[in-house]
């Protein structure tokens, strides 16, 4: 699905701050609601023409009276649709509406406890007047006297506006974020609005998502063929198995053997497409090719670049053998969509290199997986029939093993870290943990030190672990690894990988650090 062509009965959650808003959007469609993120200043005529069965207004980092802060286009409260606030949202809807929002008086950080003080429909069926509710908040404004008309149905420790509604306008805004885990009872209050409120069924779910994305496939690309590249990740192989259930033999999936993969993983991804996806697949040999581009490069950023250039290349060439292509498929994910209309810089990157890529190749693009996250492609991957060794699989980046080793990439290297990542990985999965966490990876950083082995001193490659946890990668914590199983790691890569010398742990969390190195 295209964002601009959204589903009828779908709830529209207006981005005040990218975080904020696909946090909500995610817990939204946890509740069985499919929702969709939009810009704050969406105009309520363009709103309307989507039918939504309700609209939510985002947190954000703004003050509702700094300067160039973004406001909703006020006849978005006039639609009949309902809305809720929160946060900067209902502070908004307060101001907008003939409130008084007071700039920075009383600011709440972190755990509060709100007092429901009316019947209120979004506490409907759990919390009656004069109950005790513990939830978050991050606010330096507060909403001081609610718009004409409206009811305070919760008030805070310092008695300002907690909560507040409008039944007959089917406004309703919230000081705290029902959509954090902090706010348990956060789940409950987005049900009473989406199914009580908006009227929804609850029944969506990643699954249901399969047969209109086939449908929307084969509209868009009619008779012509689509490329599509493979990673061998579980994005890429949703997308061929969604592709090849949409349009069949007008599929082309090109798996671009890079030489930066890990140990086996060019072997597996063949033996995935040809025994369980049942989708052809054809190889490119590119790894001289690729080791060319990165000759002598050491920055980070020159070498994403050198690859980019050289998937560009490969890419070119092939496309040039098939002239009935005229798409381009790409596994581009909801957060990257968010982000990158959000203005967040990585992602931007990210979403500008697929429409590049795109462009100079002179195809449209196809971007099936657009509005899921990566737990729901998982749910769509598993509904397609993926393997489930694939489905959960760790992510792993497109310029693979390069950005894992610092300094420059060389033959001899690329063989040092896939061997020590595979037997990290060989007892991770020994010890029954690789499902538990979110990536695991190793690191060969550009430096030497001394050991002793036998009898001899050594100077070797130190080898970086690093496992996180994360729902989505944005944030993300470093593993609290059993002591045993580190243990064995490193016993077992001294011992089998000559080259390496010393093993260390990486116990930093997202941030400040980030899941890779580079
Ligand atoms: P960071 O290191 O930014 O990574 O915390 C977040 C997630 O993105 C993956 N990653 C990449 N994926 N190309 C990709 O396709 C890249 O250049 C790239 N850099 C990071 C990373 O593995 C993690 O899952």
């Amino acid at each position: 699905m295209n964002p601009s062509t959204s589903a009828p009965g779908a709830v529209l959650v207006l981005n005040f701050g990218a975080q904020y808003a696909q946090l909500i959007a995610r817990q939204v469609r946890a509740c069985g609601v499919y929702c969709e993120v939009v810009p704050a200043g969406i105009s309520a005529d363009d709103a309307a023409a989507r039918q939504p069965a309700g609209l939510i207004l985002s947190g954000g980092p703004s003050s509702a009276y700094g300067e160039g802060a973004p406001i909703a286009d006020p006849a978005i409260y006039n639609l009949g649709v309902p809305v809720l606030g929160i946060c900067y949202g209902q502070q908004l809807m307060a101001m907008q509406l003939g409130g008084d929002v007071e700039k920075g008086g009383g600011g709440e950080y972190g755990q509060m406890e709100i007092t429901v003080t009316a019947p209120g429909r979004l506490f409907a069926g759990y919390a009656p007047p004069g109950t005790t509710l513990s939830c978050f908040m991050s606010h330096g404004d507060v909403v001081d006297r609610p718009p004409k008309g409206f009811t305070v149905t919760a008030v805070s420790a310092s008695a300002h506006v907690a909560a507040m509604e409008c039944t007959e306008r089917g406004l309703y805004g919230v000081q705290f974020h029902p959509e954090v885990q902090h706010t348990p009872f956060g789940g409950k209050l987005l049900q009473s609005f989406l199914i009580d409120i908006c009227g929804c069924d609850g029944n969506w779910q990643a699954a249901n998502f399969v047969e209109q994305a086939i449908e929307q496939i084969r509209r868009q690309v009619g008779a012509a063929g689509v490329l599509c590249g493979v990673s061998g990740g579980v994005d890429s192989c949703c997308l061929a198995a969604l592709l090849q259930r949409a349009i069949g033999s007008q599929l082309h999936c090109v798996f671009v053997d890079h030489g930066l993969l890990r140990k086996g993983e060019a072997d597996l991804v063949r033996a995935a497409f040809s025994d369980a996806l049942r989708v052809p697949l054809q190889t490119v040999e590119a790894a001289e090719h690729f080791l060319g581009r990165l000759s002598g490069v050491i920055d980070p950023e020159e070498k994403r670049k050198a690859i980019a250039r050289a998937f560009e290349e490969v890419f070119k060439a092939e496309a040039a053998k098939l002239p009935g292509v005229r798409f381009l498929a790409q596994g581009t994910l909801y957060p990257d969509v968010i982000e990158s209309g959000a203005g967040d810089n990585a992602a931007t990157i990210k979403t500008h290199h697929n429409l590049y890529l795109s462009k100079q190749l002179g195809l449209e693009l196809v971007e099936p997986l657009r509005n899921l996250f990566k737990d729901e492609v998982r749910a769509a991957a598993t509904e397609l029939g993926l393997p489930q060794e694939m489905v959960r699989r760790h992510p792993f980046p497109g310029p693979g093993l390069a950005i894992r080793i610092l300094g420059e990439v060389t033959r001899e290297r690329l063989a040092i870290l896939r061997e020590a990542d595979a037997i990290f990985i060989e007892e991770l999965r020994s010890a029954g943990l690789y499902d538990d966490v979110w990536q695991a990876l190793a690191v060969l950083p550009a430096i030497q030190s001394v050991g002793v082995q036998g009898d001899e001193r050594t100077y070797g490659y130190p080898l970086v672990l690093r496992a996180v946890t994360s729902r989505d990668a944005m944030t993300a914590e470093w593993s609290r690894l059993p002591w045993e199983l580190l243990e064995r790691v490193s016993r077992r890569v001294v011992n089998e990988v000559k080259a390496i010398n010393r093993v260390v742990y990486d116990i930093t969390s997202k941030p400040p650090g980030t899941i890779e190195w580079e």
